[in-house]
Parts: structure tokens; C-alpha cells; sequence
């Protein structure tokens, strides 16, 4: 099967959240079943731009071609008049034979036409050449080359809903100039939510898009690319497509709702989440869309690439370990104490006894900050033998928060304000319990992590963490099956009450504590699986090959 993964984030080349972990590890996992997967992404300023590999006879046909970079780096927005590159001059260009960037011109409405650089690339990976997975990104100087991804510390760029229906538009014109045409556009989150528009009703009579079809997965409901109907005409959504039915909302254009109504199939990246985003209180307000699209609906859970997360063999960490030897996880507590600040400071006699919570996380309020906060404050407030190790960043309130607790309780807590994948790793292998509690949860990847770290995970029962985590009974009903400490309600006392059962866990019950990381640590939650699963939503949306009649002659 030809899937087209558009999406905003790509984890090796920019990254803010797991939708860039999504978008590098199911490609590679559908890949690794024999699907004809690429991915396209916008060329962002803070991209890490992957080697070109480029053959060598091609690189002198590219150098006595007029290099594709000369065409339009800028991507400006060009008059109508400026057609000096035409779509066909593009297809010259094989990427596949080597060639990496060439440029694509094209409309968003009937008068507004657009030029952008195409470059190809492949995602590193530990994968043979063939098996990598590859990568286009879209070069536009105006609308990526910014010094945030979707906003500067405090807003969002005002106009992202031009930058991304650009970024969809890009996606489905470069199919078509490379004439590779897939059978699965797959959509991620509001960002890339147009491209179904897009498809059914600006290519309908498309004969080469005719049997392709779209999957919009929702990774994050709460965001919806709400914005004003202004942009109507620019994004090239005709006004009597306006409607309640299909896009708009309290007078506003909802972009996310565009997507649901116009993918051919939609899902949630967890099972969990997919039920919560049909019922009112827990939709974000989407359960009155999704709800009319049941049928198409459904919940697919993420993945964990244990290539990337794996104990025994993780670069970025200083000891490694394994279920069947421990010794490297107490090592790596001991480095992550020092890192972070928390090693013998004060007189705290044995601190290698004492709980160690880590976190790691985008700070805003779906992570449950607004509860977190007040319960942490109370455990540091009561003297409880607890060590904290949290390193986010995001909404800056939770960040000076969190900074206050830090001064106030220097050999206890430690936050580190910022973005730090190595140390995020660190946390991971070093923390005895990990701390996700947030308000919802698509899906969550770092349960996934902290499971096969050991780092127990102190969860909040929602979305994907309910269905990855089994929380332990506080009568200790579960103790075969626990993996995890949960809590129901999202309000400070009961995030306190979760933190505390880990607490007396550790100190009271090192056996049990030992099982349960054990058991946790033997969980898999492979993309393998998840790639089966989308390859059969993919299957059911293609319409099955009609048999050629025979001639008779
Ligand atoms: P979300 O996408 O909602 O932020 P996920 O748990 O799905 O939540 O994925 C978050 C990803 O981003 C994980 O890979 C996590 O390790 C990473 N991450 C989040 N914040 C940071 C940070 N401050 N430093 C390093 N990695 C981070
Ligand atoms: C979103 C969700 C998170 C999910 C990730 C990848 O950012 O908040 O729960 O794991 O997307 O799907």
C-alpha cells in the first residue's frame, strides 16, 4: 500500500511532543511491513536536516542541471504571471534517483498561487538504506522559518491556518508531481486536517487522486485550529462548505471538525481516549462530530520504539539494566541524583532509600499541573522521604511555580526548565516512580518508557494511561497484575493520596515493589502492533480491486 504521512512534527528533525515520536515510528514500523510509506513535514528553522544520500553519477547531472535551490528559496507567495517553473520542470527531478529538492508551484484558491523547495530525504535510523523510512520536507522561508514551531513563548502564529493548509496542499501537489500516488493520505491532528477537504473537493475530479482516501488521527482533541472565518477565502474553502455540518463553529471556522467530517476514516491513538472523545463531558465538544462519524471512529494505541527506549542499550544513559539485573537502574538513581542537584546536599543521610518521582513533560495544563502542584507542595510541606527529579517545559506559570518549590526545597526537589532529551532518558532510568497525572491523556508515550525503565507510573486513570496501566488496589486486591499506581479524580487530594501509596510502597513493601517494577519492565507495547492495526483500518477503506472482465472474443 502507498501511504502519505503529512504531519507537523517528526521526531529526529523537530520535535515538541509524541505526535513527532508518532510520525517517525509507525512510518517505520508499516514500512518494515512492506508498506510504501513517506512522510512529508514542513522544513522548520529548527529542523535537523537529515544527509542527503546522494549517488554520485547523479550529483554531476545535478551539478550541470540548474541547481533546484536557484528556483525559489524563498517560497514567497508568486503572482500569476510568474510561471517560469511549471509543474513539469519538477518531475525531471527524480528524487529517487538521487536528486534531493526540487520546487512545486500551486494553488490554495483560485487566485492565490504558492511556490515552496520539496526536499527529499530519509529519517535516520538503524534500519538498511532501503528500509528507511523517507522524508520530504516543504521549504517556505515565510511560513517555516520561524523562530517557534507554532508560536512564539505566548501565542500562536496568527496565521497557522495558512502555514498548515499550505503544508497539506504541498503534500497532495508533490504526489502529483512525482506522479506517486498513495492510497492512504494519512492526516495527524488540526494541523493537517484540511488535506481531506482538500482531497474531496478540490482534486474530486482528479482522476489520479480518484481512489485515494484519508485517515485523520486525532492525537490531541483539545486542539482544534479554531480561527476566524477570514481565512475562508485564503485556505480555499468555498463559503457555502461553511456550515455547521461540515466546518464551522459558533461562527468561527474549526478546523479539526473540517477533518472529522471530511476523512474517509478518523482515529484516536488510544482506545480509551476514542470512548472519551465520544461522551460530552470528556470530548473537548467534539462528541457531537464524532459521534455522527461513529462509524468510521475508532481508537488505535500507540506504540513504544524500544529501539530508541531500551535499558540495556541506551546511549544516552550511563549505566544499563535489565528486569534480570538491577544493579545499573540503583547506578543511574545515583547519576541522576547528581545531575539534578539532589546528591548528598544536605543531611540526608541515605538517600539512595529514599523514593525518587521523576517527570518529563510539556508544561500545560493538560498534564495536570494545576493539581500536581498543590500535591507536591504538600508532601515537600509534611517532610515526606521523597525525592523529585521534573524536567518540563512550557506555559511559563508552571514553570516559576515549580521554580519556587525548587528554592524552597533545594534537597528534595529539583526542576530543570527546558527541552533535554538525554536527560529526559536519564530521568527515566534513574526515577523508581514516574509521574503522569495528567488531566487527559490521548494516549501517552512516556508510560510506555517508564514501564521499561522500571520507573513505576503514578498515573491518572484517563485516556491511554487507564489502558497501559493497571493501577495497583489500595487493599492490594491486584497485586498479580499491577504495574502501576493510579488515581481517579483529578483534584490535588487525590493526585496526594496516589503519591503517598507510592511512597509507603517503596519504603514499607520493597517486595511488592520489586514484583511490580519486574512485571512492568516485561510490558510491550510494540508499533509492530499498532502498524497491524492501522493496516487493516487502511485495508477497509480501500475499495477492493474490480476483476477486469475477460474479452471474449
Ligand atoms: P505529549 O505529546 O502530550 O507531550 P507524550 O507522552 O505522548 O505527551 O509524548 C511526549 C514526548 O515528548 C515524550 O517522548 C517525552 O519524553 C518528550 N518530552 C516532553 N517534554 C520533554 C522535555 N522537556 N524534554 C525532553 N523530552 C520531552
Ligand atoms: C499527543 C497526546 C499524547 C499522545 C501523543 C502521540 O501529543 O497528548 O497523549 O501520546 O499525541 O500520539
Amino acid at each position: 500500500m502507498k501511504i502519505l504521512m503529512i504531519t507537523s512534527e517528526v521526531d529526529g528533525i523537530v520535535k515538541t511532543g509524541g505526535l513527532a515520536d508518532f510520525s517517525a515510528a509507525l512510518p517505520k514500523a508499516l514500512i518494515k511491513r512492506r508498506h510504501d510509506v513517506r512522510v512529508i513535514m514542513p522544513l522548520y528553522k529548527q529542523a535537523v536536516l537529515p544527509l542527503p544520500v546522494t549517488h554520485p553519477e547523479v550529483r554531476r547531472k545535478k551539478q550541470t542541471q540548474k541547481s533546484a535551490s536557484n528556483v525559489q528559496t524563498n517560497g514567497r507567495k508568486v503572482n500569476h504571471s510568474d510561471r517560469k517553473v511549471k509543474h513539469s520542470d519538477s518531475k525531471d527531478i527524480n528524487p529517487s534517483a538521487g536528486l534531493n529538492a526540487y520546487s512545486l508551484y500551486f494553488n490554495l484558491n483560485y487566485s492565490d498561487r504558492y511556490g515552496c523547495l520539496v526536499h527529499h530525504r530519509h529519517l535516520a535510523t538503524s534500519m538498511a538504506r532501503q528500509k528507511a523510512v523517507p522524508l520530504m520536507l516543504v521549504e517556505h522561508h515565510d511560513f517555516f522559518s520561524r523562530d517557534g514551531i507554532y508560536g512564539d513563548e505566548l501565542n500562536s502564529y496568527p496565521d497557522n491556518p495558512l502555514r498548515y493548509a499550505f503544508l497539506c496542499k504541498a503534500a497532495l501537489e508533490q504526489c502529483l508531481s512525482q506522479n506517486w500516488i498513495p492510497d492512504i493520505v494519512h492526516c495527524n491532528d488540526w494541523q493537517t486536517a484540511l488535506a481531506p477537504y482538500y482531497l474531496k473537493e478540490h482534486y474530486l475530479h482528479h482522476p489520479q487522486f480518484k481512489k485515494t482516501k484519508s485517515l485523520l488521527t486525532i492525537h490531541n482533541g483539545d486542539y482544534q485550529g479554531k480561527t476566524d472565518k477570514k481565512w475562508l477565502d485564503s485556505l480555499g474553502i468555498m463559503p457555502d462548505r461553511f456550515t455547521s455540518e461540515l466546518m464551522e463553529e459558533y461562527g468561527r471556522l474549526n478546523l479539526l471538525k473540517c477533518g472529522i467530517m471530511y476523512a474517509d476514516a478518523i482515529n484516536a491513538v488510544s482506545p480509551g481516549y476514542s470512548q472519551e472523545l465520544l461522551a460530552p463531558e470528556t470530548s473537548h465538544n467534539l462528541w457531537h462530530y464524532l459521534n455522527k462519524r461513529k462509524d468510521s471512529f475508532t481508537g488505535i494505541l500507540n506504540g513504544c520504539d524500544y529501539t530508541l527506549w531500551n535499558p540495556k542499550k541506551d546511549p544516552f544513559i550511563p549505566h544499563h539494566f535489565s528486569s534480570s539485573d538491577m544493579v545499573g537502574k540503583s547506578l543511574c538513581k545515583v547519576a541522576l541524583q547528581e545531575r539534578m542537584g539532589l546528591a548528598q546536599k544536605h543531611d540526608l543521610p541515605q538517600q539512595q532509600d529514599l523514593p525518587l518521582l521523576g517527570l518529563v513533560s510539556r508544561l500545560t495544563a493538560q498534564k495536570g499541573f494545576d493539581y500536581l502542584i498543590p500535591a507536591l507542595e504538600r508532601l515537600l510541606y509534611e517532610d515526606a522521604p521523597v525525592q523529585l527529579a521534573i524536567l518540563g517545559s512550557g506555559e511559563p506559570d508552571y514553570g516559576s511555580r515549580l521554580h519556587h518549590l525548587q528554592h524552597r526545597y533545594p534537597h528534595k526537589m529539583s526542576f530543570v526548565n527546558g527541552y533535554d532529551n538525554g536527560l529526559s532518558h536519564l530521568i527515566e532510568a534513574g526515577s523508581d516512580f514516574f509521574m503522569m497525572p495528567s488531566l487527559f491523556e490521548p494516549c501517552g508515550l512516556n508510560q510506555f518508557y517508564s514501564l521499561a525503565y522500571g520507573a513505576i507510573p503514578i498515573i491518572r486513570e484517563t485516556g491511554g494511561l487507564k489502558d497501559t496501566v493497571v493501577g495497583l488496589d489500595p487493599d492490594h486486591q491486584n497485586v498479580d497484575n499491577a504495574t502501576g499506581i493510579s488515581f481517579r479524580y483529578p483534584d490535588a487530594n487525590s493526585c496526594y493520596q496516589a503519591l503517598k501509596q507510592s511512597i509507603s510502597l517503596y519504603q514499607e513493601n520493597m517486595g511488592l515493589y520489586v514484583e511490580m517494577q519486574k512485571r512492568a519492565m516485561m510490558q510491550k507495547f510494540t508499533w509492530e502492533k499498532s502498524a497491524k492495526e492501522y493496516e487493516i483500518l487502511y485495508k477497509a477503506l480501500i475499495p477492493p480491486r474490480t476483476k477486469r472482465k475477460k474479452k471474449i472474443s
